[in-house]
């Protein structure tokens, strides 16, 4: 049996398990706490981890995983021409969007956070967990055939 490909799912599935999940306790629970009590500290430390090692480790995951699967679902070079690269291809611009955001996020806002600023940030954080979402339905839309209409 090759296991190429159940592993490749398993870490795909974790990696987006991981960094939405970090996500979401982010934007739900650090933030909100922050907002209230305008205390920055513990927002900087976790945000340090979500948007820093740990989210960018599984964003790297995600593209590396992920560009090695799309090779089961469709042929580089008609890429433009197929539904489903359609779909990879809105992935591929979307994860550099991520990228792009996270790193301004964290090495640009968030070391010179202030309490007055926070309501951008918060903005932006929550941008970043819908295309995070929004890629995830894509990645099921390439796996559901019918679904999102490929
Ligand atoms: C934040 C980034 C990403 C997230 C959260 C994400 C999430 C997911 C999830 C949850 C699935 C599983 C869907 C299912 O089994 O029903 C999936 C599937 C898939 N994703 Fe991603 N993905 C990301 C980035 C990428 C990138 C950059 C690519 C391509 C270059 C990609 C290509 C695929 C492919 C081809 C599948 C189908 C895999 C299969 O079951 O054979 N993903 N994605």
């Amino acid at each position: 049996m090759n296991l190429e490909y159940p592993i490749l799912v398993i870490f795909h599935v974790l990696g987006a398990a991981i960094w939405i999940g970090a996500l979401v306790s982010f934007v739900l629970g650090t933030l909100p706490a922050a907002t209230r009590t305008g205390d920055l500290s513990q927002l900087k430390s976790t945000g340090k981890i979500v948007l820093g090692r740990v989210g960018f480790a599984a964003l790297v995951v995600q593209a590396l995983t992920g560009i090695r699967l799309a090779g089961n679902w469709i042929n580089w070079s008609t890429i433009f021409k197929e539904p489903n690269g359609h779909l990879i291809l809105t992935k591929i611009v979307l994860l550099v969007v991520l990228f792009g955001l996270g790193g301004f996020l964290f090495h640009r806002t968030l070391p010179r956070l202030e309490p007055d600023k926070l309501g951008g940030f918060v903005g932006m954080t929550w941008l970043v967990l819908i295309l995070s979402l929004v890629v995830l339905v894509l990645g099921v839309g390439v796996r559901v055939p019918g679904f999102l209409g490929s």
